[in-house]
């Protein structure tokens, strides 16, 4: 596939914070900018304004569906968007964490009444969490939370011993933003489906970076986000299989077959199919490998220049973007500062100016020692060998000129 020249700018740090959010591909941009113009119309107005924004709009879900595998109706996009044709949906939203509260709340709300119960797992997104949290607090909801081992990885077995004919919903991610684990999300839905519950996947790191088939994974509801994959923030998608009922978020004039009103962004759909179409192409160009060699690049330039003071967090099985590492002596948000050449991120969430160790990296069973020394850095489509080289300079330098943390003397304060 042929990647236009880089929107980042030569001379700023090296970018290794994909995902948190990637750039915005230029071919996304060009995609999307006519439908801020000349084509603005209402998708749903009768007349000559509407209809190019219509069929751009069924042409985007097509567009997304077909990254998971997937296809919503007619090649015209002639479909029913609530899926009374019995093809599968896809449902704009203006978030990830939007898409995650219209599966969650929606799923537990349509069940039928005796399903009470939701089951997720601890190193979930907060939009997962949360969400589970206030259907507890709202609509009296019991809520299960998986623990995970020290890879990151739920047991299939905790699941089944949780299951029940009262379940309603299994909300388990694909791949963690923190450490980019890849759950069992196949075997963890097959066992969900044998006790009559949906299954949600929240892919919000997974889509574009590795290849995802909704039914092959056997999620009912899945989450994709726009900004996780070259297309702007403000958009995401939720994919819904055929048959499956919602109750909808947004009430109104019955947009997104009836989930989420409000008059659809034209252009930022459109942007999320273009990004689901490049991502399609990068995939099969074998762009996931060349990201993976780039990191295990990094990875092993760290670990030669800092012998035995590198540890990973997470396991093998993981996106091939994400390298989430300790190194011994320092914390990851020290080291960082001392890395002004390097834009990523600590594993640690700052709340009010304490820095608290990552729930996610807790949740691990790593001490807070460990966790508090984590960085994240995850790579993307416009990273080389020498942003690669020059990151890993940097970090190596900033973790030398901190070493006297190693040694004992000082800095011990700073852990
Ligand atoms: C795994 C995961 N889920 C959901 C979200 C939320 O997406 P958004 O920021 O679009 O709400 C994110 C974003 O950080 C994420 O990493």
């Amino acid at each position: 596939m042929h990647v236009p020249a880089s929107p980042l700018r030569d001379g700023d740090p090296v970018y290794l914070d994909h995902n948190a959010t990637t750039p915005v591909d230029p071919r996304v941009v060009k995609a999307m900018l006519p439908f801020l113009t000349s084509g603005f119309g209402n998708p749903s107005s009768g007349h000559a304004y509407g209809t190019a924004p219509r069929a751009a709009l069924a042409r985007a879900r097509r567009q997304v569906a077909a990254l998971l595998g997937s296809r919503t109706g007619e090649p015209d996009g002639t479909h029913e968007p609530d899926g009374a044709d019995g093809a599968d949906r896809i449902v704009f939203t203006g978030s990830g964490s939007e898409a995650n509260n219209l599966a969650l709340r929606g799923a537990l709300l349509a069940a039928d009444g005796r399903r009470r119960r939701v089951i997720t797992q601890a190193t979930e997104h907060p939009a997962v969490l949360e969400t589970c949290r206030a259907l507890h607090r709202l609509h009296g909801a019991e809520v299960t939370w998986l623990p995970v081992d020290r890879r990151g990885l739920v047991d299939p077995a905790d699941l089944a011993a949780a299951l029940d004919d009262r379940t309603a919903v299994v909300s388990v991610m694909a791949a963690n933003n923190e450490t980019g684990t890849l759950q069992p999300v196949a075997d963890l839905a097959r066992l969900a489906h044998d006790h009559g519950a949906l299954f949600h996947c929240d892919a919000a790191q997974a889509a574009g970076k590795i290849p995802l088939d909704a039914r092959a994974l056997g999620a009912d509801l899945l989450t994709l986000v726009g900004h996780k994959m070259y297309a702007p923030k403000g958009v995401a998608a939720l994919h819904v299989r055929a048959g499956v009922r919602l109750e909808p978020l947004v009430y109104g004039g019955g947009q997104e077959g009836g989930l989420r009103a409000g008059t659809e962004n034209v252009a930022l759909a459109v942007a999320l199919g273009t990004a689901a179409v490049l991502a399609a192409e990068d995939l099969a160009g074998g762009g996931a490998r060349r990201v993976g060699e780039l990191r295990d690049r990094l990875h092993r330039r760290l670990t030669e220049a800092l012998p035995g003071r590198v540890h990973l967090n997470g396991c093998d099985r993981r996106l091939p973007n994400t390298l989430n590492v300790s190194i011994d002596g320092v914390t990851g948000q020290a080291l960082l500062d001392a890395a002004p050449g390097v834009a990523a991120s600590t594993g640690s969430a700052c709340h009010s100016g304490t820095t608290a160790p990552s729930p996610v990296l807790s949740a691990m069973g790593l001490d807070d020692t460990r966790a508090l020394a984590a960085v994240r850095l995850s790579l993307g489509r416009w990273t080389t060998a020498a942003d690669v080289d020059r990151a890993a300079r940097a970090l190596i330098g900033a973790a030398h000129a901190l070493t006297p943390v190693a040694s004992g003397a000082g800095r011990a304060a700073r852990l």
